[in-house]
Formats: C-alpha cells, structure tokens, sequence
C-alpha cells in the first residue's frame, strides 16, 4: 500500500493543530449558505444528511441553475446496473453554458482568463473574444468534416488556443480526448488510437521552464502509427519550422483564415448521456484506460462543485494551477469556472521558472483570489524557504485549495503561514479522473484538520469498509467507497465495458476507489493513497505495468517490476528493478539508457529516480511478479501474506 509515508513531525503537528475552527463571517460561503437556508438548514451536518436522503432533488435544483435545450423527464436511471444515467432525456450543451448564455449577461465582458505564458508574455481574453474564437475554431474543424460523435485528440501546451480547441469540438457534439503535453509519441499513439481519432490539433512546439517542447515532431512520430488520423491541425505557438505534410497538416491561422469573426455555429443540441470527453488515465494493466465522461451530468457536478468548493464570487480572480491535459484542467480550468462565469488565471510554466516566486508574483500582479495547486507544488516551494512568498503582496487571496494526492500536515501548515496568512481556509479536495467532479472536501464552514479532506460533498455517500463492504468504524484503515452513482461520475472505459464494472464489483455495489483512508469520529476522511498498482509521482497519475511495459521493450532488460516509494517533495518517486538479458552487464552507461528509454516511450513523468539491477524477482507460483512484497522489502515493512510466493 503506497501513501503519506516518511514525513516528519505529522503526529505532533496532528495532536498540537487538530483542529481550525471555522473561519470568520468575512468568508462565509455565500452559495452554500443560500442553498442551505433555502432548504431550511444552518448546520452543514443536519443539510448533509438531509442531502442524503433527497439527492434527486438536490441535483435537480443544482441542474435548474444550468441552460437545457429540452428539460430531462426522469432524473436517474439505475436499471442495468451498474451501468446508470442522469438527467434522461434532457439536451444540453455544455458549451452553451460555458459561452453562449453568458452573451446576454455582463458576463460577456468580463476576462475569462488572464494567461501568462513561460516567458511572462501575457494575453487577456474576455468572454466574448472566447466565443468568438471557439465559434470560429467550430467552423474550421466542421470545414475538416468534424462531427456529432467523432474524436478529436489534443495534443497542445498550456495556451489559450487550448481552451477554445476543447469548447469547439464539445460544441460540435464532438468528442476531445486531450493527451498531456509530456507524453512522449507512443503513449499518444496508443491514446489516438483507443480513441480512433480523426483528427489531432496540436503546435509547432513550446518552451515549458525555459525547455523546448518538440510537440509537432513528437505528434509526426506518433501519426505514423495512428491509421484513424485524417487531418493535424497546428497553433503556431513558437513560430519555428517544423514539418507539414502535405494534405494532411494545415496551420491553425490558415484553417481560419477565411472564416469572418461573427461566424456562429450553434451548439449541437446533445442529449445528457451523449460523451463529452474520453481522458486516458492509468490502471493496474498496462494499457491505459479511457474514462468517459458525458455532457449532462458532468456539467451539473462540475458546475455545483466549483460553486460550493470555491464559493465563487463575481469579482474573483481564481488560479487553478493545473494543467488541462489531466482532469482537475478539464473540470477546474476549463468547463467548472467557465460555467460560473468566473475570471480564471491560465499559466503555460512552472512554480520555479525563472524563480521559486513565480506562482506568488502572479498572484500579486493579477490579485488572485484563489488558488488550487498541488501539494507536490507546495511541498517544492517549501525546500526553497519563507522568503519566496513574503517578497509579495499576497493579500488578494481569501481561499486555498489543494488535488491530486495526500498532503501532509506540514505542508498544509507551510501553505496556511506562509500563503494563507494563518487564516485563509485549505480546500483539500479528493476526487478522481473517474469521478469527474471533487467528492470529499470542506466548503469552508467546517472546521478544518490538516491533512484531511474532511467531509463528502452533499449527497456523496463515502464510507471506509473492510473488503466485505462493512464499515470499519472510526479510527481504522479500510478502503474508501461510495454508495450511489453522482451525476458527474464516468459511464464507463471506453470500449472496454467490462473493465468499467469492476469499479463496482470488487466490493458488491459500491463505487470502489482504489484508496485506502481512515475516517474518524467526527466523521473526517483523511485518504492515504492507493492501494493498487498506481503511482502518483507529483500528483501525475502512472501505472506499475505502463512502465514495466516500457522498461521490458528494451533489448537489455528481460524482466522488470516498478514501484512507488515515499518522497518528500513528489508524494512518491518510481523505483525500478530489473533483470538484464544474458550478455548485459550492469553499468552507469546502462542506466542512463534505460532511462531515457523510459522518457522517449512514455515520457519524462515516469522516468525512475532510482534502477537496481536484480537477480531475481519475488514471484507467484503462476509467475506475476509480487510488487507488494517488493515493496514491502524495500520499505522495511512487513511483508505479510507469502502464501502465494513461489519459494
Ligand atoms: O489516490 C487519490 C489521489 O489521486 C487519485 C486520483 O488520481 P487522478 O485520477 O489522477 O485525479 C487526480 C486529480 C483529481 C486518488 O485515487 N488524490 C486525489 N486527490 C487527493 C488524493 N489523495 C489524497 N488527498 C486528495 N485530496
């Protein structure tokens, strides 16, 4: 089991801190509240429970907040479990949520976002100039023969062109599937091709922490292995020469170029359970899974979240720090803000590029409001020491967030002192690529404890069992679950329907996350980690086979097994062991190449920190390597039940 291990100080800073009692009136969450008081509630526990026996009421209040073409007839679905639906029936666009209505608002010229590119060159984009750049991107993909259903990938760095290319395909009733800017070619081969898409849109290239980014070449290595592709739309991000091949690539400008800025092309009327996206994320297999998401639901999660988690004001100026190839971007950049009509911070580098005040200076200049980062962010920030932050002028800011793995006390304590002048509240959210929208986290009137994500979010029924389904109590370790289906959650894995029902089978009929927590006796979860093959190295999701898969593609490695091992500052780093090939003798050289290997097939972010060349290799008597145990040896830990090792 990987997790929130090897950090320092945590049991004094839990016994010292335990709890912040909620915050001031100054930061009561106003859209919560409202909502609360509507339903005659003050108490956030009294209107949780409630929550919990009239969920359909409360999605169905949550939905009305939202534009629908044609309103649903049955709210849920759950006959052929566990397959189920919400908001049967209903048209929507997501689209036109996040653009369209607000063309008859004051929300037309507010900024949607401010970006900030590597080199601290900046552009201001307001509403309006969004929908015109997505109508006309719309127009562009339709004159490429882009349609209701087909898939589109999304190769591109943090720019707002990227925005504007998942609103364009979405509006078309078009299907993005968006591959993160640091996969290498095969990992975006593969995705293009479980996607079976038909067109990619990506750029010349990017600097990312001053890093040239060869994102066209890296796509014309993949498209030789991509049969589905038709067309390769290309932003001119850099301006360098780069490779067009002819018939198939066109420039982005050039695709436009004709087509007049008042062009509209209407949003394609979808039904709810209609797909939205495809996100690639990985799993106990090699192969990565694609989670699907929909237009209906995940519109109505994502919006309400956002709502309630950030408690959106009008004259925010909120920053999640994310990037859009994961889905805190697609949830919390992109459709979430947009939908609230919010004004978002977009940035194309990193925390420490040129200097470790980079993400502070840009909360000063444009007077960020909110933040949401990773712990793995503040945990780097951290090594760099106090006088980063206190440089700057950090008084807009009046609520923090954090995704993507288990902070740790300290961390979280760092980010209130030094960020949140020790007294701005953390909204430490967990969720998953799965569950679409965040389930479990504070909405800022509960008290808060470090290193917990608190409470589920209303209606969510999350419980830690044991592997029978039955609670464990408080106080003991368990795996977390769910009780009922959310609307934003995933319908299934794209073209591998059977692979979606085992989230719900491997404890009968609850949704099955794949971490292990502990909840105590006010009821607060604090999420451990995973307790399967998965890695999370800075947050970044990566799977033990994927990069087995990458390691045994080399002609010196017969055998290999990866793991995740506690890091101070990434959560987990990849260790790896390998068994060399007769004629392959260990070396400095060797390693070097293996690495690389590794970064060339599936990209920099699973490169190993660590290699040892083994033996040999624990294994079951039917010959799968026992990573546990590896693990286990490896921590120092107890190794547990062997029964199945082959002695
Ligand atoms: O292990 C949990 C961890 O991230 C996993 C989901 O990863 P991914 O699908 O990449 O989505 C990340 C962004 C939503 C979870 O199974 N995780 C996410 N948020 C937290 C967390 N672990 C602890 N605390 C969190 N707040």
């Amino acid at each position: 089991m990987s997790g929130n291990l090897g950090f320092e100080n945590t049991d004094t800073i839990l016994s010292e801190n335990r709890i912040f009692a909620p915050p001031s009136d100054a930061i009561e969450n106003a859209n919560i509240t409202a909502y609360m008081k509507s339903k005659g509630f003050d108490d956030y526990e009294a209107f949780y429970k409630w929550s919990l026996e009239n969920r359909f009421e409360f999605w169905e209040d949550m939905a009305k907040g939202l534009h629908w073409f044609e309103p649903w007839q049955k709210t849920f679905e759950w006959t052929d479990k566990p397959f189920f639906q919400w908001f049967v029936g209903g048209k929507f666009n997501i689209v036109y949520n996040c653009l369209d209505r607000h063309m008859q608002t004051p929300v037309r010229n507010k900024v949607a976002f401010y970006w900030e590119g590597d080199e601290g060159e900046t552009r201001t984009i307001t509403y309006e100039q969004l929908y015109t750049m997505t109508n006309q991107l719309a127009k562009g993909l339709q004159n490429l023969g882009v349609k209701k259903g087909d898939r589109v990938a999304i190769y591109m760095p943090a720019i707002p062109e990227q925005v504007v290319a998942l609103l364009a395909v979405a509006r078309l009733g078009a299907v993005h599937t968006v591959i993160f800017g640091g996969f290498a070619a095969s990992a975006l081969s593969d995705r293009i091709n479980d996607a079976q898409a038909k067109v990619v849109i990506t750029a010349d290239g990017n600097y990312r922490g001053g890093k040239l980014i060869q994102l066209k070449h890296i796509t014309d290595e993949a498209l030789q292995d991509t049969p589905t592709i038709e067309k390769a739309v290309v932003v001119r991000r850099l301006g360098i020469d780069v490779s067009m091949q002819e018939g198939r690539d066109i420039y982005y400008d050039e695709l436009l170029k004709d087509i007049p800025e008042d062009t509209i092309v209407p949003c394609e009327p979808m039904d709810s359970e209609d797909l939205l996206y495809i996100l690639y994320t990985s799993g106990s297999t090699g192969r990565p899974k694609g989670v699907v998401h929909v237009q209906g639901g995940y519109g109505v999660g994502v919006y309400t979240t956002t709502k309630f988690v950030f408690d959106i004001k009008d004259d925010d100026v909120y920053w999640c720090t994310a990037d859009i190839g994961w889905v805190t971007g697609h949830s919390y950049i992109v459709y979430g803000p947009l939908m609230n009509g919010v004004t978002s911070v977009m940035f194309e580098s990193t925390p420490t590029y040129p200097a470790p005040d980079r993400l502070w200076s840009i909360v000063e200049r444009f007077k960020v409001t909110t933040i949401y980062t990773s712990p793995t962010a503040i945990r780097g920030l951290m090594r760099f020491g106090e006088e980063w932050p206190a440089k700057h002028d950090l008084s807009s800011l009046r609520l923090l967030g954090t995704v993507g793995e288990p902070i740790n006390p300290e961390a979280w304590m760092w980010y209130r002192k030094n960020i949140g002048r020790n007294e701005l509240p953390i909204m430490d959210t967990w969720w998953q690529t799965e569950t679409g929208m965040i389930l479990i986290s504070p909405t800022i009137r509960q008290p808060l404890k470090p290193g917990s994500a608190t409470r589920p979010m209303p209606t969510i029924e999350a419980d830690v069992v044991d592997k029978n389904g039955v609670s464990v109590g408080s106080d003991k370790g368990g795996f977390l679950v769910v009780r009922h289906p959310w609307p934003s959650q995933m319908r299934t894995i794209y073209g591998d329907p059977e692979r979606y029902k085992t989230y719900w089978e491997t404890i009968p009929d609850v949704y099955f996350a794949g971490d292990a927590a502990t909840i105590d006796k006010e009821g607060y979860l604090r999420i451990q980690g995973r307790v399967d093959d998965v890695i999370k190295v800075s947050g970044h999701r990566l799977g033990s086979m994927e990069i087995e898969s990458s390691l045994v593609s080399h002609p010196a490695i017969a055998e290999a097994a990866a793991i995740g091992k506690p890091d101070p500052v990434k959560g987990e780093h990849v260790k790896v062991f390998v068994i060399l090939r007769n004629g392959f003798e260990p070396s400095e050289e060797l390693v070097k190449e293996i690495k690389l290997h590794v970064r060339t097939t599936v990209g920099a972010l699973a490169v190993p920190d660590e290699l040892e060349f083994a033996p040999s290799l624990p294994k079951t008597r039917s010959g799968k390597i026992m990573r546990r145990v590896i693990r286990a040896k490896e921590l120092g830990q107890e190794v547990g039940d062997t029964s199945t090792l082959d002695a």
